[in-house]
């Protein structure tokens, strides 16, 4: 087993460092880097079909869904059509509005979940395109789907998902690139400078994964809370929320994501000393208002964890914990700021002697409904 697992002690944390591989094979084959153009072989829906779609659908469930939530941002932002995500329980049973202008992505890492798949065929149902991202080749969302775009993750044992959840925002970033090209809201300058930046994020994965050190300190310190509480901001409060997901998956400590600016309409009740509050606060247009929700948690005796690609004076004395990235452009950074969500989880998890790789009452996949 030892051997299965490449001499880690857990799939959980082969899987995280296998990261950069992952990353690098969902992109090889597939970037035109001079034309600024994308490639994506399995996707089987024209050029002219896409251009047409009048409204994007993201369905998924779980950390899936968190990389829906990723995905809106960059769809609207490139694409300029209006995304709506919805979780696949809550999509399947509201009698959504499809037609065949709408473009229906379901997220799925193991293409078998049981609402994700009924959502797909409720939006197909109703005579709309059907896309979807999966690892799993030829599992049954992508072969009910008219086009698939897989992640090169390769298999995924841990419960916890997260080589997954980064090929997902890379897919969706692959995506959104594609989109706004045959659309015309991207040109070939724009389409080029993304992928520029998308072929550097392999060794910006690898540089984050060097803060693992760092991370099982501060894991020591605050194992003992009770309580977890992570803030984010635009496309960060979906990492929130995935940082928040792997600590109760695999810690059992309750933790709840936020939005950082509705921090103060009820949540700010919550801390004293007591809670530690991991503060996703990358250097873009939001910064400035990030570190004030973030100054607000630390004059209430909060203990904050920050994590960042700023070197900010006012933000090291309010911290009790950095975690400093490496920068890349804004529509990538939540793939690194999940690495630190992922490595806090996992040594928060071994310290306490929990079932890392099978947290209990949880199943790799959710077939049933
Ligand atoms: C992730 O850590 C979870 N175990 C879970 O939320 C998972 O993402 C969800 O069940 C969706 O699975 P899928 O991607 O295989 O559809």
């Amino acid at each position: 087993l030892m051997a299965e697992k490449g001499g880690y002690k857990h799939f959980m944390l082969k899987e995280i460092y296998e990261q950069p591989r992952a990353i690098a094979d969902t992109i090889a084959g597939r970037v035109l880097e001079e034309k600024g153009e994308v490639y994506l072989e399995g996707l089987d829906l024209s050029a002219t079909e896409l251009a047409a779609m009048e409204k994007v659908f993201i369905i998924a469930c779980g950390t899936s869904w968190h990389a829906a939530l990723v995905g809106k941002f960059l769809i609207e932002k490139h694409c300029r059509v209006p995304v709506e995500v919805d979780i696949a329980s809550e999509f399947r049973y509201r009698d959504p509005i499809v037609n065949e202008r709408t473009l229906t992505l379901l997220i799925s890492q193991s293409g078998e979940t049981a609402d994700t798949l009924a959502a797909l065929r409720e939006a197909r149902g109703k005579g709309g395109k059907v896309a979807a991202i999966c690892n799993v080749v030829d599992s049954s969302i992508a072969r009910e789907s008219h086009g698939v775009i897989y992640t090169h993750a390769g298999p995924e044992i841990g419960v916890a998902s997260t080589k997954a959840f980064t090929t997902q925002l890379v897919a969706l970033f692959l995506f959104a690139v594609h989109l706004g090209r045959v659309r015309g809201t991207l040109d070939q300058a724009q389409g080029r400078a993304m992928l520029d930046a998308l072929v550097t994020l392999p060794r910006k994965v690898e540089a984050a994964l060097e803060l693992d050190g760092a991370i099982e300190q501060a894991a020591r310190e605050y194992m003992g809370a009770r309580d977890f509480l992570y803030l984010g901001r635009g496309n960060q409060y979906p990492i929130a929320l995935e940082g928040a997901l792997k600590l109760k998956e695999i810690s059992y400590i309750h933790a709840e994501g936020y939005p950082a600016g509705e921090m103060k309409h009820g949540p700010i009740a919550l801390i004293d000393e007591n809670l530690p509050v991991v503060v996703v606060v990358p250097h873009n247009d939001t910064f400035e208002k990030v570190i004030s929700n973030l100054e607000e948690v630390h004059a209430r005796g909060g203990r904050v964890i920050a994590v960042t690609d700023h070197t900010d004076p006012g933000l090291t004395e309010k911290s009790d914990a950095v975690f400093m990235l490496p920068k890349i452009i804004d529509e990538l950074m939540p793939v690194l700021t999940s690495i630190p969500m992922q490595l806090l989880a996992y040594h928060i998890a071994v310290l306490k002697g929990t079932d890392v790789d099978q947290p209990r009452n949880l199943a790799k996949s959710v077939t049933v409904e």
